[in-house]
């Protein structure tokens, strides 16, 4: 039920400043209100100089969680999972990469603020996709020093962590910034029943006893493609151990290592969770390896998991 009509104003009020409403135009990597129910997603492509090669990492997977988080915020979406596969390409083609990118997609909903809480199943969306040259967000030599925040983390039954959308990011981005006045590198964020999350932009694994141990998707946690990858990695091909269950936050003081995993982050080691050092304080034999062989299997090198990469260049 449509309760505001089409019609429009004069001018608008915009930064100060009285515009005509029409010359008030934003840029597409500033959709603002448009935001707080966007949906998005983070991809890399790898650049293989030897192989000559541009690997998209898990395409296919990325754009399956972003038509999940689509249809559970009921948008209207022409898309199909090729046809965004082959956007991806064409785009990675144009921008001419020969180096590691980001890709982020996203999509949301056409109309004004007003609208905020008037969402309209199946209503029209935009899609954007954006690429930027990417290494790292910093070389996983210099462990973080991490924090339990007092931000707790939102959970399925108010705001889905499973759902990739924008304004999810409000409850990891306060507890960044707390971290940050702190003086910690990073956050981990409880569940409001005190068991262990995530990061704001990662998933959290332990290795306790020589097994790598996960808080469960149903944790309050995003279902992290890395983490899936890493969970392949330990059990076909490291002979590791990954269990996921429940993680209390004092495990993460007695765990011999702690890291994050995510598409940005890859493989991060922890050096101290609330200034107690984790194992010896560096990074873990156990991280290093997993880093390694996720190294080896984003660039291409490990033929075993060719099925992950999505080749750019003919
Ligand atoms: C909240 C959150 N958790 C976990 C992850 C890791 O997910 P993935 O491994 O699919 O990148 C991300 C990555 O964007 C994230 O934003």
């Amino acid at each position: 039920m449509a309760i505001y009509k089409e019609d429009i104003a004069e001018y608008i009020w915009r930064n100060g400043e009285i515009i005509p409403w029409k010359d008030a135009l934003i840029h597409v990597n500033a959709v603002g209100h448009a935001s707080v129910a966007g949906i998005f997603e983070g991809i890399k492509a790898y650049w293989n100089p030897d192989k000559n090669q541009l690997y998209v990492f898990r395409l296919r997977d990325h754009m399956k969680r972003f038509l999940f988080s689509i249809r559970m915020v009921r948008y209207g979406f022409e898309y199909s999972l090729e046809q965004l596969e082959q956007a991806v390409v064409d785009l990675l083609r144009v921008n001419k990469y020969r180096q590691h990118v980001y890709i982020r997609p996203y999509v949301f909903q056409k109309g004004m603020v007003r609208e905020l809480l008037q969402p309209q199943p199946g209503k029209a969306t935009e899609l954007v996709i954006d690429s930027w040259p990417f290494e790292a967000y910093q070389s996983m030599e210099k462990a973080l020093h991490v924090c339990v925040s007092s931000w707790v983390r939102i959970s399925d039954h108010i705001m889905p962590p499973r759902l990739k959308c924008f304004s999810n990011y409000h409850n990891g981005r306060l507890a960044a910034m707390e971290a940050t006045i702190n003086g910690y590198d990073w956050p981990i964020l409880l569940d409001d029943g005190g068991k262990v999350t995530e990061g704001p932009g990662a998933c959290l694994l332990l290795v306790r006893e020589g097994k790598v141990i996960a808080p469960p998707v149903t944790s309050g946690i995003l279902e992290s493609i890395t983490r899936d990858t890493v969970a392949c990695l330990c059990r076909n091909t490291l002979g590791i151990e990954f269990i996921e269950r429940p993680v209390d936050r004092t495990e993460l003081y007695v765990a011999e290592e702690v890291f994050f995993v995510g598409t940005g982050w890859e493989i991060m080691p922890v050096a101290s969770v609330d200034r107690i050092p984790v194992g010896s304080g560096g990074i873990g034999p156990i991280t290093r390896k997993i880093a390694e062989t996720y190294r080896s299997v984003v660039l291409g090198k490990d033929p075993a998991y060719a099925h992950w990469l999505h080749p750019v260049w003919d």
